[in-house]
Order: structure tokens, then C-alpha cells, then sequence
């Protein structure tokens, strides 16, 4: 797909797990992209692995090498906000899942990007809305939330709050394409909006079934491959993403919603507070040796 034509600059906020690939899938879509972190060293962190994971894909012979140069030679790494913002139109925050944190950078951008420059948050649970007002232009904010790797996840769910301008929307829902991704629309803020809704009602319901004895969390993994084709069973899907994270997304959705469906789970928290919180500490649901 074509860029939207007002793009060129995209800043991302946080070197992390998820800024620092949007970033590199930005880079190799042609955008000169600047990632911005308070942290030096997350930073370096974030140019070495990117530089890890290019080599890796030219190895492999998905990317060609003069293909990975170009996408470094538009990357750039800054902890300078103020010195990178007036350049950007198109921001994405992921930065740490903290509302304040959020806020006050939303706040900064508002004051430090240029007026077109449309300001979308990676955020899981924190809706767009919370922090739009901060930015002082909220027609101009809204969620673009990537799946974890970002690199190889197609979807990209563009979430707009009550006062998201139909022309965020369609530059967003543009841009999305044009990194190669296959966004979907989101029409008002749910908690855990539609992906994480879907993946938390198979767990939930999974976890049920495991308490009422029905079946073993082995057979009931199987089940999800076998007969509904999931690339995975739900705990190891749980296992994958973190229980932490996964006990994490409940608590916040139940404190949005209070409604005790949306509790977290018992067995969970109780893997968590033993930590295990699945493949990343050796052991959760299952056990794997490191
Ligand atoms: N990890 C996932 O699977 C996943 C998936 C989808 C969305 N998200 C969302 O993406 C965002 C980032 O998640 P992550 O897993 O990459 O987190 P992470 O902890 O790996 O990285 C967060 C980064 O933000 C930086 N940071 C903190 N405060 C900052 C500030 N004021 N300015 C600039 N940088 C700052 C930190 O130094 C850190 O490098 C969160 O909002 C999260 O909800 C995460």
C-alpha cells in the first residue's frame, strides 16, 4: 500500500518489546522513524536487537540486504523528546502501561508536535480517551494497538474514543496498511477491545472447564489445535504471554467493568504469586527447561 500522502516522519515512544519493532517495521516500510526513550541503555539495547533481527531475516533469505541497510540508515535513536517531536506526523506511544506516564507524555507531544501530526497510543487497557485531553488535540488521538511480535502479527486493532476525527481514522487505518498490516476498526472503547475480549473468553472458559474436572489442560490445549485449528491451547497461550500479564489484563479489565465475570482468576494469581508466570520464568501451566 502507498503511505498516507500527509506521512513521512513516524516518532514511536519506547525502545520496549513493542516500540522498538514498530519502529523497525516502520523504518522498513520507508519511513524515516525516530524512536524516542528516557532510557540510554534501553535505547542501545533496542538498535542491537533490531540489528540482530535484520541480520537474522537477511540470513534467512526473507529480507534483502541492501533492503535491511536502507531500513537502518531511516532509523534513528533519540532521548531528547523536545528535540524530535516537531519533526514527527505521525506518533505512536508504547511506552510503560502507566496512565501518568501516558499523560504527561501525550501533554508534551501535544505542545512539542506539529498541529497535523496525529498522536495514537500502543496501549492494551489504557483507551485513547484518557489521554486525549492531555494532548490537546483530541481529534487527532486515538489507540493503534500492534500484537506482540510485532514484526510477524498482522493485525492492528485502530481504536477511536468519542471524539476521534474521521480523518485520524482513515490516515491511521492507512498507515497501518502501508506498514503491511491488516487493520481493523474498532467503533468506541471496550475494555481489552476485540482481540484480547476473544482470547480472554477461550481462557476463561478453558480455566472452567479445567476447575470442573471436564478435562486436562493437555486435552483441553489439544481441543483448541485439533478441532477448532488454534495455533495453540489456550495455557499455552497464556504461558506464552505471561500469566503476570495475563492476571494483569484481568485485574484492569475488572476494575473498568466491576462486573465479577470479569474477576481474575484464582488459579492464575496464585501461579503468579509463586512466580510462574509461564515460558519466560521456566515454568507455568507447563514446565520448560531452559
Ligand atoms: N508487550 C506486549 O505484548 C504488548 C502488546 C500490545 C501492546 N502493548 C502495549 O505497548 C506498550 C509498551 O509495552 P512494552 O511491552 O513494549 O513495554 P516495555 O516495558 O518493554 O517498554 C516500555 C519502554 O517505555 C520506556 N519509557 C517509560 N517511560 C517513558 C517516557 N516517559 N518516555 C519515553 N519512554 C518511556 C521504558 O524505558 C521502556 O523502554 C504498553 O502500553 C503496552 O500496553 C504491549
Amino acid at each position: 500500500m502507498p503511505p498516507p500522502t500527509t506521512i513521512t516522519h513516524v516518532l514511536v515512544i519506547g525502545a520496549g518489546a513493542m516500540g522498538s519493532q514498530i519502529a523497525l517495521t516502520a523504518a522498513l516500510a520507508g519511513y524515516t522513524t525516530t524512536v524516542q526513550d528516557v532510557s540510554p541503555s534501553q535505547l542501545d539495547d533496542a538498535a542491537a536487537q533490531l540489528r540482530e533481527r535484520t541480520d537474522k531475516m537477511v540470513k534467512s533469505g526473507r529480507l534483502a540486504a541492501e533492503h535491511a541497510e536502507r531500513a537502518h540508515d531511516r532509523l534513528a535513536f533519540s532521548t531528547d523528546l523536545d528535540a524530535v517531536a516537531p519533526a514527527a506526523d505521525f506518533v505512536i506511544e508504547a511506552a510503560t502501561e502507566r496512565l501518568e506516564t501516558k499523560k504527561a507524555i501525550f501533554a508534551r507531544l501535544g505542545r512539542l508536535a506539529p498541529p497535523h501530526a496525529i498522536l495514537a497510543t500502543n496501549s492494551s487497557t489504557i483507551g485513547s480517551s484518557a489521554v486525549a485531553a492531555a494532548s490537546g488535540r483530541p481529534g487527532h488521538v486515538c489507540n493503534m494497538h500492534f500484537f506482540n511480535p510485532v514484526l510477524v502479527m498482522e493485525c492492528v486493532e485502530v481504536v477511536r474514543h468519542a471524539g476521534t476525527s474521521g480523518e485520524t481514522v482513515e490516515t491511521t487505518l492507512e498507515l497501518a496498511r502501508s506498514l503491511g498490516k491488516a487493520p481493523v476498526l474498532i467503533n468506541r472503547e471496550v475494555p481489552g477491545f476485540v482481540a484480547n475480549r476473544l482470547m480472554g473468553a477461550v481462557q476463561k472458559e478453558a480455566l472452567a472447564l479445567l476447575a470442573g474436572g471436564v478435562a486436562s489442560m493437555e486435552d483441553i490445549d489439544a481441543t483448541a489445535k485439533t478441532a477448532l485449528r488454534h495455533p495453540m491451547g489456550p495455557f499455552e497461550l497464556m504461558d506464552l504471554v505471561g500469566l503476570d500479564v495475563v492476571d494483569y489484563i484481568a485485574q484492569a479489565t475488572y476494575a473498568a467493568t466491576g462486573d465479577p465475570a470479569d474477576a481474575p482468576d484464582e488459579s492464575v494469581a496464585a501461579l503468579v504469586t509463586a512466580g510462574k508466570l509461564g515460558r519466560k520464568s521456566g515454568s507455568g501451566w507447563y514446565s520448560y527447561s531452559r
